[in-house]
């Protein structure tokens, strides 16, 4: 595979993002014409910000799964597509070639096909990182069918709202997932779910960890009774379905500062070119690179940069079912040695974490294939910058600082490894197409450098989100509502002196907790159900690994037990409604939380509390009840 569109140096990159401001049509269409097409597109951009509508490459016909698998058969057959990495060191990794991967991808599209999917239909996936769970959405794509996968870590309460939102008449899951030293019950949870979903019709279930679950008749089969049915039907085939560039592609929830979760809707075309282009020009991939990404497939990192954008690319994905920290903290390094990794590609909470291992885990491994370091997910600390640029890197592998988000589908700002200069804690630039925008409160531009803002971006990209499943008015809403003409990111930003930027960090209600989007509204949500709790407020405050921690506050009536077993009741009762991603850090009983007169929760104060800010709390007296800012305060965890 070559890449033409690949920026080698600075001015080839100011060339490509002069073109692609000038030029955004010309631009994009050079780029897709490397991909292959069924029917080439009629019009390479339509859009409108204010409904918003966004069309890229209207009228192309293609599937993204002959992009990523069937098109580089001829050339990359016996390459590894997808190199796994068991939880248990012990057990025998997995190789699939690009020939494995397509058989795999046949198959299990007419499993779906024999269950009675169909083009359109919705399909829930619940696994653990097994390569399974890349080819039941490979298969998905393959046949139309609209993925909604949905991370291994969420309740059962949360993944019955998914499906209900979706409408999501199908379940893809595994009997339990191997994580660390921790058996998830996948089945089991999905079981749960499925009291509350009796429109799902069938349940496919791979076996993984042989735990003993529970099969209902009609409705539950196993994945590989199914894949011997087909195998029976001697039809090893299973023809890419033609899709429009503008038909969708999947759903993946993320969390906003409002109501549930929302499905961000990703379309075949722009996401397929997007995710392509990003990957090969932020980790300047060259063939035969082994790519690792240490996110998980449940979250818009593992689709873009596990799945559609390396394989896009005929790259090979390094996947990984386990965690950093078992057997022990040294397993990303063995990781690293036992497959020559060249890209490393992780989350700073991730470092973070490792760092506090200090560099006995490190010291062994050579580490010597590596050639570009990557992090995502939340703003880097400067520490941990220096310490993956030291001791993982070794001070020749450029670290790229990538910023984006589950609405953009792929990677907007960030320096291009190698080729554009880094600067620590810095996404520094965006990718050609990007068009970034930083405005103040009242939605003005602010131009020139040394500055700050809000950041919104001005023009479509190829990648970006359509709409929000099933209600359109939603995204209206949240992305193009707050700032006329603007996508609006939710992030605070800075532009440095020479132009770089520098993401500090969500400016609405939406928490980053080791990386992981979590809002304000639906942690309180899931506190208020305890019956014990009559009102809570949750905010976030910096945490030295997760880099934000939940911390709630609460008035609490229950009468069960003390403090310390009502605050394990209520974690409880968080986890059960969304997951244990969401437990609180910290919860505070509070008698009264401070109030405007008209009602309103001042999160600012609260805010300041939580960070320890106690002296900054500004102007109170406009408070309801002003003396319970100082109980609060004197009260502070
Ligand atoms: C939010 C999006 C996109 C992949 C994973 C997260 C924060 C993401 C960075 C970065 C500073 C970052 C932003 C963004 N974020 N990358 N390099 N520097 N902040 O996706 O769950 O949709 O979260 O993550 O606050 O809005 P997500």
């Amino acid at each position: 595979m070559s890449y033409p569109y690949q920026i080698k140096s600075v001015d080839q990159y100011n060339a490509a993002y002069e073109k692609s401001v000038k030029d955004p049509e010309g631009f994009w269409g050079e780029v897709a014409a490397n991909f292959y097409w069924r029917k080439k597109w009629d019009k390479v951009l339509e859009w409108n910000f204010k409904k918003p509508t966004i069309k890229w490459f209207g009228g192309g016909k293609l599937n993204i799964t002959e992009n990523c698998i069937d098109r580089h058969l001829d050339t990359l057959g016996n390459t590894p597509a997808i190199i796994w990495e068991s939880n248990d060191p012990e057990e025998h990794h997995r190789v699939l070639t690009y020939r494995d991967l397509h058989a795999k991808v046949v198959q299990f599209a007419n499993v779906l096909k024999n269950n009675g999917v169909k083009k359109g239909d919705r399909v829930c996936i619940y696994m653990g990182m097994v390569p399974e769970l890349a080819i039941a959405v490979l298969a998905c794509a393959r046949i139309g069918a609209i993925h909604s996968v949905v991370f291994g870590g969420f309740s059962a309460q949360s993944i019955a709202d998914r499906l209900q939102d979706a409408k999501a008449e199908f379940v893809v899951t595994m009997d339990g997932a191997f994580r660390g030293n921790k058996e998830i019950p996948l089945k089991s949870v999905i079981d749960d779910a499925l009291v509350q979903c009796p429109f799902v019709k069938r349940v496919i279930v791979l076996t993984r960890t042989r735990t003993a679950v529970s099969m209902i008749k009609g409705r539950d089969v196993w994945w590989e009774d199914e894949i011997r049915i087909v195998e029976t039907q001697g039809n090893p085939d299973c023809p890419a379905e033609e899709m429009d560039a503008e038909d969708m592609l999947f759903i993946l929830y993320t969390s906003g500062s409002t109501g549930k979760p929302k499905g961000v809707v990703h379309t075949c075309g722009g996401y397929m070119v997007y995710t392509n282009y990003s990957f090969v020009n932020v980790f300047q991939y060259q063939p035969g690179d082994v790519h690792f990404c240490t996110a998980d497939i449940g979250w818009i990192t593992g689709h873009s940069y596990i799945v559609y954008g390396p394989l896009s690319a005929g790259a090979t994905s390094l996947m990984f079912e386990g965690i950093p920290t078992w057997p022990n903290a040294g397993r990303f390094w063995d990781i690293v040695d036992k497959y020559k990794v060249n890209v490393l590609y992780t989350a700073p909470t991730a470092i973070r974490s490792l760092m506090g291992f200090g560099l006995d885990p490190v010291k062994d491994h050579k580490l010597d294939s590596l050639k570009v370091l990557g992090t995502v997910g939340e703003p880097i600390n400067e520490e941990a910058w220096h310490w993956y640029d030291e001791h993982i890197g070794k001070k020749k592998c450029p670290i790229v600082d990538t910023w984006w988000q589950t609405e953009t589908g792929g990677i907007l700002i960030s320096n291009l490894a190698g080729v554009t200069p880094a600067k620590p804690a810095h996404a520094t630039l965006p990718l050609p197409g990007v068009q970034p925008i930083l405005v103040d409160e009242n939605g003005k531009e602010v131009t020139g450098n040394s500055v700050s803002g809000n950041l919104c971006i001005k023009f479509p990209w190829p990648g970006m989100l359509r709409t929000t499943y099933g209600d359109h008015e939603r995204c209206r809403q949240n992305y193009f509502a707050t700032y006329d003409n603007l996508y609006f990111t939710g992030d605070g930003c800075l532009r440095d002196e020479v132009g770089n930027y520098r993401i500090t960090g969500r400016v609405d209600d939406v928490l980053n907790v080791s990386g992981h989007r979590i809002g304000t509204a639906e942690v309180e949500n899931a506190i208020n159900m305890h019956a014990g709790v009559v009102e809570s407020a949750v905010v976030g405050y910096p945490h030295d690994i997760k880099g934000q921690g939940i911390y709630a506050f609460v008035i609490y009536q229950g009468t069960h037990g003390d403090d310390t077993l009502a605050r394990q009741d209520i974690t409880k009762t968080v986890s059960r409604i969304i997951g244990a991603i969401a437990k609180p850090d910290k919860i505070q009983f509070v008698s009264g939380l401070p109030k405007t007169r008209s009602g309103k929760i001042m999160r600012r104060i609260l805010r300041k509390i939580a960070e320890g800010e106690i002296d900054k709390l500004g102007d109170t007296s406009t408070l309801l009840d002003p003396a319970v800012v100082n109980e609060i305060a004197n009260g502070r965890l």
